[in-house]
C-alpha cells in the first residue's frame, strides 16, 4: 500500500516511459487480433461460416489504470500495476453461438504461446445480475528489439444476444450510478434468460440447417465438450436470487 497519488507518480513517469509502458500493450493486442483471424479464417476454411461476428479492443487510458491501481490499493509504480492490472490491454470477441464462443475459446487456448492465467465461464455460472461471457487473462510474449515481455490481455468471449445484454446493462448501472432500482434488476434478469432461450434457438435452427447440408459430418473437428453442458436448468436456479 502506499500513500503516493496520482500525481506523484505522474510527476516520477516521463511522457516516454508512459507511452513504452502502453505500447508494450497494443502490440500485446495486434498479436493476439492476428491469431484471432487466422483462427477465423481457418474456421471458415473449415465449416463455411465465420463463428466470429465482430472483434474490438482497447489500451486502458492511464487515468483508468491508475484510478484501478489505487482501487485495489496496490503501489503506484509501472512494475507492480504490470503485475496487479491484467486488463490494461483488453478484447471482446462476439460470436453467433454459444458452441463458436467455446470453440475460439479453445483454439486460443491451444496455442503454444499463450498462457491461460485466469478462467472465468459466466456463461455456465453466470452472474446473479445475469451477466454472461467466457473471459481469460493470457499472458502473451511480446517480443521488443531488447527484450521479450510477457504481457497480460483480458479476453472477453461471448455471444451478439450476451453482447446486446452486456451493454444495456452497462449503461442502465451508469445511469443509476451503481444503484439499478429492483424494477430494472429483475427485467435485466429476465432479459438474460431471454438472450439464453434466443442463443440456444438460434444454435438449434442453425445446426439443423447445417445437418439438412450435410455439413455435420465436419463439425466435430472443433466441437467444444464445455458448450455441451451449458445447462439451463442451472442458469435459472442462479438467476432465481
Ligand atoms: P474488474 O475489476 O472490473 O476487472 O473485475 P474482475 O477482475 O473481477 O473481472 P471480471 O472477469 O468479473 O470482469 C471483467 C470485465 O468484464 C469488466 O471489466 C467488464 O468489462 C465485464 N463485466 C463483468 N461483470 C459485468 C457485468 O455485470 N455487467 C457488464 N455489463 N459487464 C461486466
Ligand atoms: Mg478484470
Amino acid at each position: 500500500m502506499t500513500t503516493a497519488s496520482l500525481d506523484d507518480l505522474k510527476m516520477q513517469l516521463t511522457r516516454n516511459d508512459l507511452l513504452k509502458f502502453l505500447m508494450i500493450y497494443k502490440f500485446a493486442i495486434d498479436e493476439v487480433n492476428t491469431k484471432i483471424n487466422i483462427l477465423n479464417e481457418e474456421f471458415k476454411y473449415i465449416h463455411d461460416y465465420n463463428p466470429i461476428e465482430n472483434i474490438s479492443s482497447r489500451v486502458k487510458s492511464s487515468e483508468s489504470i491508475l484510478q484501478k491501481a489505487k482501487r485495489k490499493k496496490c503501489e503506484l509504480s509501472l512494475e507492480t500495476i504490470k503485475e496487479n492490472i491484467k486488463d490494461i490491454a483488453g478484447i471482446r470477441i462476439t460470436c453467433s453461438f454459444i458452441s463458436d464462443v467455446y470453440a475460439v475459446c479453445e483454439m486460443l487456448q491451444k496455442q503454444k504461446d499463450i498462457e491461460v492465467i485466469e478462467y472465468k465461464d459466466y456463461i455456465k455460472y453466470p452472474k446473479p445480475n445475469g451477466y454472461q461471457s467466457l473471459h481469460m487473462i493470457i499472458k502473451i510474449p511480446v517480443f521488443m528489439s531488447d527484450s521479450v515481455e510477457h504481457t497480460y490481455v483480458e479476453v472477453q468471449i461471448r455471444t451478439i444476444a450476451m453482447d446486446f445484454w452486456a451493454s444495456l446493462e452497462h449503461k442502465i448501472y451508469y445511469k443509476f450510478n451503481e444503484a439499478i432500482p429492483e424494477k430494472f434488476t429483475r427485467e435485466l434478469k429476465e432479459a438474460a434468460l431471454s438472450a439464453l432461450a434466443l442463443d440456444k434457438n438460434m444454435e438449434r435452427i442453425h445446426k439443423e440447417v447445417n445437418a439438412i447440408k450435410g455439413l455435420d459430418t465436419r463439425s466435430h473437428i472443433f466441437e467444444p465438450e464445455a458448450a455441451n453442458s451449458v445447462n439451463e436448468g442451472k442458469i435459472h436456479e442462479l438467476l432465481r436470487h
